[in-house]
């Protein structure tokens, strides 16, 4: 498989997402929206959420009255997101190279859509134009990706207190290495679209915050349960409880809460962001 890493970490993740789904979904609710008004899914519509993780973008284009199809290539996402969208059809799958129209025969779509799940390709290329080949002629791709790590404090507030510890010391990610910020370049991004045969695509910089605040409460332990289930915090637990123990790792937990807790902005975690929203459209 052409994402085997990503498939790996993506099902270490599933459980932890899908407890915090209703962090994810009131956090990012701003980009949910904004995905949505550009997709404008109408009765009739056929829909395919790529790397649709718990189905937040599948059950609101299924409470629009759209036909809603997931690929997700980690079994426990879609698991989770059949459970909260029963009408959707969800495939695991490896959405570079899944042969799309044998594994969801159906008419092509009418709409792609992506929150966040589309940066994880080795070959975006090849990914982007496989999705081409299940749309109809003139459906629309609409996603959102992650710009820069250093727009977005949200890959680094907390994370870095782990990361400064760990063994090998991470290497910062080669730019347009598939990962959250794979495609920071738009004119990369505008490049990889064309090459794999989208046409009219705008992509367009949308800035919002991550409130991680919106219960009332000051979002600490939301945002450092987030922290734990990444990447860099599991990898910091696997490594350092065998090191410094239990207690020396829930003392490592507490300098995490305490950075957050020193940054926090009216009284909550709230993190600028900054992403990119694309559309493009199909042009054969
Ligand atoms: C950041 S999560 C976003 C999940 C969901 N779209 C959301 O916004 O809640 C990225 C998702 O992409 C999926 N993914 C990563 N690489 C993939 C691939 N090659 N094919 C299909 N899904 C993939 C992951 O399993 C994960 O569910």
């Amino acid at each position: 498989m052409a994402n085997e890493s990503m498939r790996q970490n993506w099902s270490d993740a599933a459980d932890g997402w899908v407890e915090n789904e209703a962090v994810y979904d009131a956090v990012l609710a701003p980009v949910t929206a904004a995905i949505l008004e550009r997709s404008d899914p109408r009765a009739g519509h056929r829909v395919l959420d790529v790397g649709c993780g718990s189905g937040t973008l599948l059950a609101k284009h299924a409470a629009a009255g759209a036909e809603v199809v997931g690929i997700d290539i980690a079994e426990g996402m879609a698991a989770a997101a059949r459970r909260r969208v029963p009408g959707a059809t969800v495939v695991v799958a490896d959405a570079q190279t899944a042969d799309l129209v044998d594994a969801v025969p159906g008419p092509p779509f009418d709409r792609v859509v992506s929150r966040f799940g589309v940066m994880f390709f080795e070959d975006p290329e090849a990914a982007f134009a496989n999705l081409r080949r299940a749309a109809a002629p003139g459906a629309r791709l609409v996603f959102a990706c992650w710009r820069s790590e250093a727009e977005n404090p949200i890959f680094s507030l907390g994370t870095d207190v782990l990361a400064a510890r760990l063994d090998p010391a991470p290497e910062p990610p080669e730019p347009g290495a598939p990962g959250p910020t794979a495609f920071a370049d738009a004119g990369r991004l505008e490049s990889l679209l064309a090459a794999s045969g989208w046409g009219r695509t705008r992509i367009d910089a949308f800035d919002f915050v991550c409130d991680f605040g919106f219960d009332g409460a000051d979002g600490v332990e939301e945002r450092l349960t987030m922290i734990l289930n990444g990447r860099t915090g599991r990898l910091a637990e696997e490594q350092l409880v065998p090191r410094i123990g239990v207690d020396g790792w829930e003392s490592v937990v507490e300098e995490v809460r305490d950075e957050l807790r020193r940054h926090l902005v009216g009284g909550a975690v709230r993190l600028p962001a900054a992403v990119w929203l694309v559309t493009a459209v199909n042009p054969a």
